[in-house]
């Protein structure tokens, strides 16, 4: 009866927010083939954390809005016509998302995620910043408008604490999980077209009650939205993210139907999968290094330039002591020269004198 309520309400004052565009429609073009996770995506935002990979998310908007601190990635908007969204550069067809965050709190403010594709399919999340007890599910099919899927889900503080929000979607059945609850299952057979072609997952935070949004929208975000009160945090502690297959490189659609049976999964590592098995030990050194203290990271710097010191040093000692070795192998030499010489000249004496022309001959004989 409840959601025959929230049905009807949703249908009074609800605007929608399917999708509405694609970069190539497969459902009347021929579009290139979408490249697919094929694997599992698991990571946990720290201080440590750099950046979103830029091979694995493209950051359409609010770049500079994301920081990363030790509850995770932080999503802030403090004005007027800021949001972030990030999206996946990989598809999943079928899987598993889990997001562990805190939503962002402040009227008409949505913290939200999704899975989206190419023919406008798309199962959503959207946490109101301004309803402390219930968070929005919602899916599409095809971007048809005129569905009304959205449900409230029980939600206990979504912006006071992290949750554990979770959509698993297969080719029976999509189920929303909060916090380990299933929440809400829609069936394949539910009316209106079931979604099932190659998704991306998008997440950000926007202002739905920005007073340059349109009535609807403001109402549905849960009111106008008092920018004084920012800046409003989305806190995204980690992502999980499982393909319906492995090894498969890319999803391509096989006809213009839409149907999960149209689709084709081209088998092989893919590009994601090859990134995520190579960047574990740059990100991982990389990780270390940011995660260092400020004492650590100089005594390393110092550590490097002392090995250069130290090099240094050594060569220059080492010249030294082949200097002072060459002085000294020198003086040797001088000196035995000098013997040498003052002998030659003591024989030369001697024998100018006759001294030894007897004894040089006495001595030849008996040799
Ligand atoms: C393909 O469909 C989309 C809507 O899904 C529409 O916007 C676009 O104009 C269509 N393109 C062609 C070539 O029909
Ligand atoms: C990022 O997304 C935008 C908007 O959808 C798109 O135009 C651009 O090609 C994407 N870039 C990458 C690297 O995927
Ligand atoms: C939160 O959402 C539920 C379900 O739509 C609604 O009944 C309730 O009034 C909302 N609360 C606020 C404060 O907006
Ligand atoms: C999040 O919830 C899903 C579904 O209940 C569960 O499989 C997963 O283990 C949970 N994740 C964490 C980190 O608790
Ligand atoms: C758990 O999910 C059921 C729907 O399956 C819902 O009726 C109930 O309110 C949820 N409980 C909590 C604590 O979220
Ligand atoms: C992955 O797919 C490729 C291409 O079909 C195949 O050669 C390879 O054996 C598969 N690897 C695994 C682990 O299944």
């Amino acid at each position: 009866m409840f959601h025959t309520t929230l049905a009807i309400s949703a249908l009074l004052s609800i605007t929608t927010y399917a999708q509405t565009s694609t970069l190539c429609d497969p459902l009347n073009s021929t579009c290139p083939p979408d490249s697919a996770l094929g694997t599992t995506y698991d990571e946990t935002f720290t201080a440590q954390t750099v950046e979103l990979n830029p091979n694995l998310w493209n950051v359409t908007a609010g770049s500079d809005l994301i920081h990363f601190t030790n509850n995770g990635a932080e999503l802030a908007i403090s004005q007027s016509g800021q949001s972030v969204t990030a999206q996946s550069t990989f598809y999943i067809f079928w899987g598993q998302v889990e997001i562990i965050m805190q939503a962002a709190s402040g009227t008409g403010i949505i913290s939200t995620f999704d899975l989206l594709s190419d023919d406008l399919d798309e199962i959503d999340m959207e946490i109101m910043g301004g309803n402390t007890s219930w968070v929005e599910s919602n899916w599409y099919g095809w971007g048809d408008q005129t569905q009304y899927n959205s449900e409230y889900l029980e939600c206990d503080g979504p912006q006071q604490k992290m949750h554990n929000y979770t959509i698993v979607w297969s080719q029976e059945q999509i189920q929303w999980i909060v916090d380990g609850n299933v929440s809400r299952i829609v069936p394949y057979a539910a009316p209106h077209q079931y979604p099932q072609t190659p998704s991306i997952l998008k997440f950000g935070i926007w202002a739905g009650g920005d007073a340059t949004e349109p009535e609807g929208t403001i109402q549905w975000a849960g009111g106008k939205t008092d920018w004084s009160k920012g800046p409003f945090t989305m806190t995204v502690q980690s992502i999980k993210i499982t393909d319906g297959s492995t090894n498969t490189s890319s999803y391509a659609y096989g006809d213009r139907s839409g149907s999960y049976n149209s689709i084709q999964a081209v088998a092989g590592e893919s590009t994601a999968y090859k990134i995520l098995n190579k960047q574990s030990t740059l990100q991982s050194v990389l990780q270390i290094w940011k995660g260092l203290s400020e004492g650590a990271k100089i005594g390393i710097v110092c550590g490097v330039s002392g090995f250069f010191a130290c090099v240094i040093v050594a060569c220059t000692v080492c010249c030294i002591i082949q200097r002072k070795k060459g002085r000294a192998e020198k003086a040797i030499a001088d000196k035995e020269w000098d013997a040498h010489t003052n002998e030659l000249m003591e024989y030369r004496v001697r024998m100018a004198k006759g001294e030894f022309a007897v004894a040089h001959l006495t001595h030849g004989e008996k040799s």
